[in-house]
């Protein structure tokens, strides 16, 4: 197990004799509390619906470099899906918000206003604690600010995210590590479907690991304190030095982000495209500490919002190859209970693809589910 054996900020990790230096955050010292002001219903601007118009002057500049790079792979890939999903991506007008309920800061209030809204729950209403309404258009919520000492009401996100979570399927007392966390949607999704016996949470990027810290402050209440904690490490570490510590681990990797490498700045597009083949091997390098993260009988998901191959089934297929101890879960299921919400690619393999469509717009992301025998 990780031992913190330095005080305040930056700390160290014993590991094979080594000091590793990490900034470990306990969410303790934040205190917050649960009282926020409720939104009102009517009357606030601030709570008020916004059609998701793209202000003139603000609107994305498309990355021509990256369209055509996508078309040739993805069209290849994916055959008329890809028309499909191109579409969508290329619109930002047409884009869809979930807005998942924060359980530790229940509001009537809101629920009302998205009734009266016309939004839908996205999970059957006996599925448990974690809450996500949708709405058929391209209506949004206006986000909410971090204010010290208030919890936040929702958190908005791609629908689509909440998947990884709900194949992890955490289970209260539970030791959970996600790996690539911030900004922190789905390890907020995670403690919104249960209160695992710990929850660690690790980002390698220090200003991404400052905004996950802050996207948890807003979101959990005191209560959960001990249990969670925020690391800044390579995640590529975490098999070696937190060998068989987890019941489950998320592996929501880095990857080629579709949506917005298609309105990168042109020199950024070209640089992301030049390193994008390094990926698969990042990625399988993740998913493999991640498994040697968990007990036996312990299961990773791993997870991209990209439409790529490479760094989708010919990962999880690369993993598969090299570690025999390692099984593939049939995530059909899932898929099938959610088939009125997304649209899932019939040609997928070694996980399940939700690709874009007009109308239900959730995606790009791919999911696969591996258990440690
Ligand atoms: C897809 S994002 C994660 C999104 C997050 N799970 C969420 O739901 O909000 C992938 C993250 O992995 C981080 N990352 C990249 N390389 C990493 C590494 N070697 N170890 C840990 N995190 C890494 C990136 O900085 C990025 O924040």
């Amino acid at each position: 197990m990780i031992r913190v054996v330095c005080s305040r900020g930056t700390r160290c990790l014993k590991w094979n004799g080594f000091c590793i230096s990490v900034h470990v955050k306990t969410i303790a010292s934040f205190g917050y509390n649960t009282n926020v002001p409720d939104l009102k219903v009517s009357s606030s601007k601030s709570c008020t619906v916004q059609s998701n118009q793209v202000k003139s002057g603000q609107r994305k500049q498309l990355c021509k470099l990256v369209l055509d790079h996508f078309d040739k792979q993805y069209s290849e890939e994916l055959g008329q899906l890809w028309t499909t999903a191109r579409e969508v991506l290329l619109d930002p007008r047409c884009w869809q918000y979930g807005v998942m309920l924060n359980r530790f800061s229940e509001s009537t209030e809101l629920r009302q206003l998205l009734q009266t809204q016309d939004y839908s729950s996205l999970l059957p209403q006996d599925s448990g604690s974690l809450q996500c309404f949708v709405h058929q258009s391209q209506i949004r919520f206006p986000s909410q600010k971090h204010q010290p000492g208030q919890l936040k009401q929702y958190y908005l996100l791609n629908a689509a995210s909440l998947l990884p979570v709900l194949a992890l399927g955490v289970r209260d007392g539970d030791r959970v590590l996600d790996l690539c966390s911030a900004p922190g949607g789905k390890a907020v999704a995670i403690l919104q479907s249960a209160t695992p016996g710990l929850l660690h949470c690790n980002e390698l990027d220090c200003h991404r690991w400052k905004w996950l810290a802050e996207t948890l402050e807003s979101f959990i209440p005191q209560a959960l304190n001990d249990a969670v904690k925020v690391f800044n490490l390579d995640g590529r570490l975490f098999g070696q030095i937190e060998a068989g510590a987890y019941d489950k681990v998320l592996v929501d990797a880095p990857c080629s982000n579709d949506r917005s490498w298609l309105f990168a700045a042109p020199q950024q597009g070209a640089l992301w495209l030049q390193e994008r083949s390094k990926l698969p091997d990042l990625q399988t390098e993740l998913l493999s500490s991640a498994l040697a993260a968990i007990r036996p009988g312990g299961t990773v998901v791993y997870s991209t919002c990209t439409l790529s191959r490479a760094e989708n089934s010919a990962v999880v297929e690369r993993i598969l190859t090299s570690c025999p101890n390692t099984e593939l879960q049939d995530l059909g299921g899932l898929a099938r209970s959610l088939s009125h919400h997304f649209t899932f690619d019939p040609n997928s393999k070694f996980g399940i693809l939700i690709v874009p469509e007009k109308g239900r717009t959730w995606g790009p992301m791919f999911v696969a589910k591996l258990k440690k025998h």
